[in-house]
């Protein structure tokens, strides 16, 4: 069964430095490349040592500026420090460099022999910093030039379908060795499921130097390892994830990769980062993924892809699950269960009667409050910047509706049992993000509940404010943890208990 083995980037400015990182995560990794790029000046000297400090199979590299490294010297020099990196060859091979990467563009033929005869195997590598490779079976055929190579195409997409197309033209790279990486948040998948590409290595970056790569998208080797299933995924390992935009902020992987773990599933749950829907349900259809959460903002626009959808999908008018069956997609809403399970739990009743609520926001996850709210016996006003919006989703309920300002203080007063925020105001994780708090206007007397969708940060500056008033407080992650078990069931079958 081919896997892929995992390549740990040493970005370190000192050798010492670099080998302290690779004895943390040893444990995890199959090969370490000393990036000479980002080392001083006068370390460089000693990079013949490191293979014999490493004590794990090492690729020596030099990435130049244009390449996406740090080499910003001139080419005569580079070729000094690998031959100075290739020379004195031991007898004992675990002590040389067990690969060296040279460009597509770098041809020396006394290097590349003085490699060939101490047994280093050649990365022979391209770099496409501003956009995708098209024809990659054809750049691969370019760079084996003498059949010793392992040739590398890594790529910037500029969509995901970009990277679907990787996913597509790697099915027939299948027979010889090659390295392949969509490179960027947008190219994750391609580094989580290296195993499916048949590529020979995936590239990650330890958390201490993750400035140094986090642009290219390479995650630390424990979280590829203990999040995502990495060593186990095969090509028979069944595909789950999460499609959204920016989708910075998703805790979604942890919660399902977790169970697949603990029910013994063989399955891996990743993120698709897609600015468009279209694209997520092609790269899905594509990589053969058989379910996926959904979030900002394809909630709504997902819906035209449904051969199906669940009656409460069609009442809430919004869908974060899609399960695939056949070749048909299936679109549910576990966001209302989530959230209703969550406000039992947190208010410890069964229903909302006789409670005036708040819902702050008109947007999607405002959609699932709504029906909720009304579900549960209760009454709301809505209330949203875009009064439009909050109009539509009250009538639909009965409900009153109010712009989100100063002026529906008043309204807010007498809806104020329950506080159910649903838009992203305060989500972030800069300071100014985090500060913003949606009724700000509002002076919270200490008997209100207040539930805030949002997990990210853990308490909103709105949460501190209503809890420093006495008010009762909870984040948005018991909803999550709820819709995402009932989600686990839809996709797999387990309950996740
Ligand atoms: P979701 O699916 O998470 O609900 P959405 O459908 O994009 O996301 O809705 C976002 C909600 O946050 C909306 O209620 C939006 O108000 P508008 O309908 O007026 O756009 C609200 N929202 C987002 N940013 C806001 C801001 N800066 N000020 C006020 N409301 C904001």
């Amino acid at each position: 069964m081919f896997k892929s083995k995992i390549c740990l980037c040493l970005t370190g400015s000192t050798l010492s430095e670099n080998l302290n990182i690779l004895n943390k995560y040893r444990n995890w990794i199959d090969i370490a490349e000393l990036r000479v790029d980002y080392l001083t000046e006068d370390e460089r000297l000693y990079i013949r040592r490191f293979p014999e400090m490493a004590k794990v199979p090492c690729i020596l590299t030099i990435r130049r500026k244009i390449d996406g490294g740090a080499y910003v010297d001139g080419e005569a020099t580079r070729t000094l420090l690998f031959a100075r990196g290739l020379a004195f060859a031991d007898q004992d091979v675990r002590k040389n460099f067990a690969y060296v990467d040279f460009e597509e563009d770098f041809h020396v033929p006394s290097l590349q022999d003085a490699a060939l005869a101490f047994e280093t195997g050649i990365i022979r590598s391209v770099h496409s910093m501003d956009g995708p490779i098209k024809n990659i079976p054809q750049k691969i055929e370019s760079l084996r030039t003498t059949g010793y190579e392992i040739p590398k195409v890594a790529f910037m997409p500029r969509t995901l379908s970009d990277v679907t197309n990787l996913f597509r033209q790697s099915k027939d790279l299948r027979d010889k060795d090659s390295i392949l990486v969509a490179m960027g948040g947008l190219g994750l998948p391609s580094r989580i499921l290296a195993s499916r590409l048949h590529s020979f290595l995936t590239y990650t970056s330890p958390v201490e130097l993750s400035d140094n790569l986090s642009h290219l998208g390479q995650i630390d080797p424990i979280t590829l390892s203990e999040i995502y299933n990495f060593r186990s995924i095969t090509q028979e390992t069944s595909i789950f994830g999460i499609t959204g935009y920016p989708l910075h902020h998703t805790q979604s992987p942890a919660i399902h990769n977790e169970g697949y773990k603990n029910y013994g599933l063989d399955s891996v749950y990743i993120p698709v980062r897609a600015e468009n829907v279209d694209e997520a349900i092609e790269f899905a259809d594509q990589v053969g993924i058989k379910g996926m959460s959904v979030t900002i903002p394809h909630k709504q626009s997902v819906l035209s892809y449904m051969k199906e959808i669940s009656s409460e999908t069609g009442d809430i008018g919004a869908c974060n699950t899609i399960v695939k069956n056949g070749s048909d997609w299936y679109g549910y809403n576990t966001d209302a269960f989530g959230l209703m399970e969550a406000l039992k739990k947190f208010l410890g009743i069964k229903n909302l009667k006789h409670m005036k609520v708040s819902i702050i926001g008109a947007g999607g996850a405002s959609c699932a409050a709504a029906y909720v709210v009304k579900e549960l016996g209760g009454k709301a006003c809505i209330f949203n910047r875009t009064i439009s919006k909050a109009k539509d989703l009250a009538e639909k309920y009965n409900f009153k509706y109010a712009v989100l300002s100063a002026e529906s203080k008043s309204l807010l007063d007498e809806y104020s049992d329950l506080f159910i925020q649903t838009t992203s105001i305060g989500m972030g994780s800069t300071i100014e993000e985090i500060s913003k708090d949606p009724i700000d206007f509002y002076d919270f007397k200490g008997s209100e509940a207040v539930y805030d969708v949002i997990y990210t940060p853990a308490k909103t500056a709105l949460l501190k404010r209503a809890e420093e008033a006495g008010c009762k407080i909870s984040n948005g992650l018991t909803m999550l943890q709820y819709q995402a078990e009932q989600q686990f069931y839809l996709f797999t079958g387990v309950k996740y208990e």
